[in-house]
């Protein structure tokens, strides 16, 4: 095989140091690196191999205790060495000479593999696409040539596909990895497992047992540095047309027969088409949005912003199996926990055979999936509360939660898995095109919606609390409340 590299451009901004060495390092360590892989680091600024490497280490001897490790030192020195550094500019010709004859070096006449990771701004995707197509980086001479982006993948459908065309115009869709880290998760992955490897749920995952749907994920970190970014953005392209759209195809999708790329992307695409998408003019009967006291005051925002750093959002999938559930999704910045769940609400049962006491309602079965931070699953059901004198219910929990189950090993880091899966070829986690341009269809509408000249000013929030309480209006109006942030 010829020898591996991956290129991370933008070796020197954040993510390189808090997730991508980190994480490369980590499998190095479970010795899933292949012995001949290099890493790259290119960036505009001159740095030596050495700086490189002391510039990176602290932060990913901080990640590996924070995920409960040790820091093994021989064990990073022995890492350090697949590391260098290039100095270079991706956008410019000139800037790319550097690299390619270091490439050319290392690969001789094998042609070499390699993983380009573009932790760049998203606005230079289609310079450095231009680029690598001039200098002939698709080409995959020898071994295979793969493109790793993150999102944002545009600002919106029209500037989504022309991302996708820039790409397309020098790689071919198969090359492309666009991450949703979201996706690397182990809890988002088990979705499918807990659907689809077990008998007893699947049966129920439809409209005759589900009442309704709700995904949360909320955020106790407010935007901190990236007032810039985050408010030309805002919740619904940072959260909703990326990572929560990407949770409910794994909730509402069928089963793809087989776990291959296409099959599941396949599946996952067909329930972002039949999502109904709203009117600009009716998007506020299926919206509600918010802002934390105080953003306004945050680095990089303007006083009079109104971009929304808290949305609940109500989707309907128009097809057989989930006619009439309604899916409520919501997620915010600076509220009262960093929690993330996924809710199944089933129906109440037909007939109660105990009648509830006058004045209670009874607490029908959901089931939680919970995907961080403490990751799990909870049923909760209807129990006897054990007295002698008459019946009464009340709903208790059964609990499964992953650290108590498997005590031997943390949870694995979205980045390794999905690292792993671009580096072997595997896209089954990684966003196609078309998902992409499907989601912004969906999200544009509510997105303009809010952006709108006329569009009232966010409800603003409490930090530290559970959201506004238009996200609460917008489910009892149809008689529903959202569960508890735990
Ligand atoms: C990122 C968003 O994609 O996801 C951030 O840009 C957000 O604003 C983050 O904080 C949330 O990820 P996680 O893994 O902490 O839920």
């Amino acid at each position: 095989m010829p020898p591996l590299t991956i290129i991370i451009f933008g070796a020197s901004g954040d993510l390189t140091s808090r997730k991508l060495i980190p994480a490369l390092f980590h499998l190095d360590m479970a010795g899933l690196l292949p012995d001949d892989a290099n890493i790259v680091g290119v960036a505009r600024r001159p740095f030596s191999n050495d700086a490189f490497r002391s510039s990176v280490e602290p932060m990913t001897r901080e990640a590996m205790l924070s995920m409960g490790e040790s820091w093994f030192p021989g064990a990073w020195n022995r890492f350090a060495k697949r590391l260098f550094y290039v100095a270079g500019d991706a956008t410019t010709t000139e800037g790319l000479q550097h690299l390619t004859e270091f490439l050319q070096k290392r690969e001789g006449t094998t042609g070499g593999q390699r993983l380009y990771y573009l932790s760049v701004s998203p606005d230079l995707y289609p310079q450095i696409a231009a680029r690598f197509g001039e200098a002939g980086y698709e080409k995959e001479i020898g071994g295979f040539r793969r493109v790793v982006i993150e999102k944002p993948f545009g600002h919106n459908l029209e500037t989504g596909r022309a991302v996708n065309k820039s790409l397309h115009a020098c790689f071919r869709e198969d090359q492309i990895y666009r991450i949703d880290h979201y996706l690397g998760k182990e809890t988002v992955q088990n979705i499918l497992i807990f659907r689809f490897a077990n008998t007893m749920f699947e049966p129920l995952w439809n409209h005759q047992y589900i009442d309704h749907v709700q995904i949360t994920a909320a955020e106790k970190v407010p935007v901190g540095k990236r007032g810039g970014y985050y408010n030309d953005s805002g919740v619904l392209r940072d959260m909703f047309q990326s990572h929560l759209l990407q949770v409910v195809t794994m909730v509402a999708m069928e089963n793809p027969g087989r776990y291959t790329a296409d099959r599941l992307r396949n599946e996952k695409i067909k329930v972002l088409e039949a999502m109904k998408i709203s009117k600009v003019e009716d998007a506020f009967n299926n919206i509600a949005v918010g802002q934390y006291d105080g953003y306004r005051n945050e680095e990089g925002v303007p006083k009079d912003s109104k971009t929304p750093t808290y949305a609940a959002i109500r989707l309907e999938i128009d097809n057989g199996r989930w006619s009439n559930v309604p899916f409520y999704v919501r997620s915010g910045k600076s509220m009262r926990s960093r929690y993330s769940e996924v809710s199944i609400q089933f129906r109440c049962p037909p007939h109660m055979l105990i009648p509830m006491p006058p004045g209670e309602t009874l607490e029908c079965n959901h089931l939680s999936l919970i995907l961080q931070p403490n990751e799990g699953i909870r049923l909760n059901f209807q129990t006897k509360v054990p007295e002698v004198d008459g019946t009464r219910l009340q709903a208790r929990d059964l609990a499964f939660d992953y650290r108590d189950a498997f005590t031997e090993r943390a949870l694995p880091e979205a980045y390794e898995r999905l690292l792993l899966d671009a580096i072997m070829g595997e896209a089954t986690l990684f966003m196609r095109n078309d998902e992409i341009e499907q989601a912004w269809e969906i999200m544009d509408p509510l997105i303009a919606a809010t952006e709108a000249a006329n569009a009232p000013q966010p409800e603003v929030y409490a930090p530290g609390s559970d959201g506004p309480k238009c996200a609460d209006a917008l489910l009892a109006k149809e008689g529903r409340k959202w569960q508890k942030i735990r």
